[in-house]
Order: structure tokens, then C-alpha cells, then sequence
């Protein structure tokens, strides 16, 4: 008798625990299919809100940054370092945020940052994306591990603006390849990636036994590989890189490259010798080498060294209005959102992601008024107040 209970409860629990284990896959399986506009307070409450709308494996890898997320959590922090001095008595009454960045028309200085797998957290992937940033007057950056195709997501939003961030490959026959073939689908620029020759190590990916097995068809139909996925082209990747990379990739696209990942003066030298067309300050928004400084630390000195010989694009930690007038009153011409236009793709799809543009753009609004700033133009000239030296 006791016998039986003793296998009624070990095959019950196999059961139980079977059961858990498919609810708990069919969990890391959701994908969004949201589609409309979406409530925004302020953009820290959409990370909690998308968390309950996807799968733990998927949330993870999104939200996490690498090792202590010292860096990750550093980075919005550091725009407390310098103060925006209110001024009512410039007669200001209203604010114009509309500006240029490589000669196309933006409604905001803000512009999203190339992300890999947008299919992991909404059906409709980066074609959703790019819908909300053409509604949004703004520029998407396609990455090399979009989960659409580059052509199709071009043909989802036609005549939208578009950049395509390349993981250049150790196949330079790969590099030529996908660089033509996002300029014909009418990329306006090219981004090489490079601080991200070797992956991060990202814990969150780790305890969710996240093994980035999502396809990416730009890389897998150069392979006529359907089935290859993110961990195979990773490995693919180049691990360093140089001028010559630099100066081979305007070469055979013949379009403006700019290079992301700069993190100091000397490698913005490097890039900037070589022929980079413009400079993108980033950290990876702390998913690569945890300890890295915040860039808005950097910002200043590297914008001191560029000295408008081209163009600066800042991300990493930009979640407020504040911030962005921040970030371009030290030397950043535009300013990109990694993580919380995929919050608003989780949350709202194509609206969604439009809508936290919209958001960004009122608090920055509001921002401009309150210091006296009527456009771009003067918030890049505008004199931030440093508590620490008290000028
Ligand atoms: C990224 N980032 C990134 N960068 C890149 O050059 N190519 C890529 O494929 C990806 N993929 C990617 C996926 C996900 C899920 C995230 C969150 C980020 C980095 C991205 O372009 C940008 O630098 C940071 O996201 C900016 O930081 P915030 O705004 O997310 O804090
Ligand atoms: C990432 C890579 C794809 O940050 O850039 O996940």
C-alpha cells in the first residue's frame, strides 16, 4: 500500500513537473501581438509593464546587461552629474524640435538603435518597427540580426528612412554582400558595429538558459542556410577591427559609415582618420563590457576631440527629455533608444514603439521651454550647469 503511494506521488510529481515545465516553455514562447496606442508615464514604467507580456528568456535578454550591470545601471545615472539651468525670461513660448542628421529630416533629435531580434518579443518583428518610427518622423537602425530581412522591412514602411548596422563577418564576400544588398533596399548609412567582437557575458541569458537560437535571415540566406540562427552567426563575427575595415566598407557600399561603439577620444581619432563618416557614442547600453564608463561621462571629452569634423550620435541610458537635451548640450547632434522602443513594440506594436518617440519628445518639449531653449540649434549651444565646479 505504501508502496503504491509512493509511485502515485513520484509519478504524479513527473506530471506536475512536465506540466510546469510546458507552461513554463509555452511562457518563454510568448511573442506579443499588440497593436495600438499605449499609456506613457514615464519610460522606466514600461520596462515593468513589458515584462509581463513576453517569455522570461526573451525579457531577460533584452532587459540584462553584462556581469554586475555596473555599467548598464550607470549609464541613465549619469546625466545626474550636470544641471539644466531654467530661464523664463527668454519670451519663449513654444518648442521646434526638428532637425537634420546626415541630411534627412528628423521631427525629434531621437532615433532608434539597431536591435537584434525584434521577432523574439512581437509577431510582426521589426516590420512593426519600422512603421512607429516612419510615424514617428524618425530613423530606424536595422540590425544585421534583424528577424526580417533587410528588403522586407524596407518594403514594410515604404519611403522610411533607414540605416543598416553591420556585424562585420571574418567573410569579407558576406560584408560586400550585405552591404549592397542593404543599400539597394535604400539604406541611407552604413554602421559598423565594434564593441561587440566577442559577445558580452550576460547572466540573465545564463540563469534562463537563453541560447539565441533566433534566426537571422540577413546572414542565413548569404549561407542559403535557412535554419541558422544568432549563436551561429555570432561566431561568424570579426573580433577586432581597423581602419582598413572602416575604409572597406565605404568602399564597396558607397554610402556615409559611421562607427558605433566609440567609448573615448582616441578610438573617435582612430575611426575619424580612417574616414568614418560620423561617430556613435555608445556602451552597448551595458550588455558588453560591464565597467565601461556611462557615456555621458564620455560625451564631452569626446566631442571635444571630433570637434564637428563629423557627426555625433549618443546612446546608452537615454530614458528622459532631460537627457537628451543633456546629451546634445555637450556634442551629440542626435541622440538614440535601445531598449525602450522595444518596450513600446511589446506593448503597443507599431504605435507603441511611435508612441515612445511621442513621449521623449513632449518631456523634451517641456525641457526646451523650461530652459529658455526655442530649437536644436540653441540647446547644442547652451551652457549646462556642473554642480562639482559650480560653472
Ligand atoms: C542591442 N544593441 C545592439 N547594437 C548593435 O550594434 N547591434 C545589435 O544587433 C544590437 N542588438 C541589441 C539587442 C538588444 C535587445 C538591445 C537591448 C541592444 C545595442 C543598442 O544598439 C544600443 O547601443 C543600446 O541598446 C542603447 O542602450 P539603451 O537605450 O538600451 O540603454
Ligand atoms: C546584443 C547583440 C546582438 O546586444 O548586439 O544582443
Amino acid at each position: 500500500m505504501k508502496k503504491t503511494i509512493q509511485a502515485v506521488a513520484v509519478i504524479s510529481a513527473l506530471f506536475l513537473s512536465q506540466a510546469a515545465m510546458a507552461q513554463e516553455a509555452a511562457k518563454s514562447a510568448t511573442v506579443s501581438d499588440a497593436e495600438g496606442h499605449i499609456r506613457i508615464i514615464n519610460l522606466y514604467d514600461l520596462e515593468k509593464e513589458a515584462s509581463t507580456r513576453v517569455g522570461k528568456g526573451a525579457f531577460g535578454y533584452v532587459q540584462g546587461g553584462a556581469e554586475d550591470e555596473i555599467t548598464l545601471r550607470g549609464n541613465p545615472c549619469a546625466f545626474d552629474n550636470k544641471k539644466i539651468l531654467p530661464n523664463g525670461l527668454k519670451g519663449i513660448e513654444g518648442a521646434d524640435l526638428k532637425t537634420k542628421f546626415l541630411g534627412i529630416d528628423l521631427a525629434s533629435p531621437v532615433i532608434i538603435a539597431p536591435m537584434a531580434a525584434h521577432g523574439l518579443v512581437h509577431k510582426e518583428a521589426d516590420r512593426a518597427t519600422i512603421r512607429g518610427t516612419q510615424k514617428a518622423g524618425t530613423i530606424m537602425a536595422i540590425s544585421t540580426y534583424s528577424s526580417v530581412p533587410i528588403d522586407e522591412i524596407a518594403k514594410s514602411a515604404p519611403g522610411a528612412p533607414f540605416f543598416f548596422q553591420l556585424y562585420m563577418s571574418k567573410d569579407n564576400a558576406y560584408n560586400e554582400y550585405i552591404v549592397k544588398k542593404a543599400k539597394a533596399a535604400g539604406a541611407k548609412a552604413i554602421i559598423i558595429t565594434v564593441d561587440a567582437g566577442t559577445a558580452g557575458n550576460r547572466e540573465a541569458d545564463l540563469r534562463n538558459n537563453y541560447n539565441y537560437s533566433i534566426p537571422t535571415p540577413n546572414v542565413s540566406e548569404f549561407y542559403k542556410d535557412k535554419t541558422m540562427t544568432q549563436s551561429e552567426s555570432r561566431a561568424l563575427r570579426k573580433i577586432s577591427f581597423s581602419g582598413e575595415d572602416i575604409r572597406l566598407i565605404k568602399r564597396v557600399s558607397g554610402l556615409p559609415v559611421l562607427v558605433k561603439g566609440i567609448l573615448s577620444p582616441e578610438a573617435a581619432e582612430t575611426a575619424i582618420v580612417a574616414g568614418a563618416d560620423g561617430i556613435w557614442i555608445s556602451n552597448h547600453g551595458g550588455r558588453q563590457l560591464d565597467g565601461a564608463p556611462a557615456t555621458f561621462d564620455m560625451l564631452p571629452l569626446i566631442a571635444k576631440k571630433v570637434n564637428k569634423r563629423v557627426p555625433i550620435v549618443f546612446d546608452s541610458g537615454v530614458r528622459r527629455g532631460t537627457h537628451v537635451f543633456k546629451a546634445l548640450a555637450s556634442g551629440a547632434d542626435v541622440v538614440a533608444i535601445g531598449r525602450p522602443a522595444l518596450y513600446g513594440l511589446i506593448l503597443g506594436g507599431s504605435e507603441g514603439v511611435s508612441d515612445v518617440f511621442l513621449h521623449l519628445n513632449k518631456e523634451l518639449t517641456t525641457t526646451m521651454i523650461l530652459a529658455g531653449t526655442k530649437d536644436i540649434a540653441e540647446v547644442k549651444k547652451y551652457k549646462l550647469f556642473d554642480p562639482e565646479s559650480r560653472k
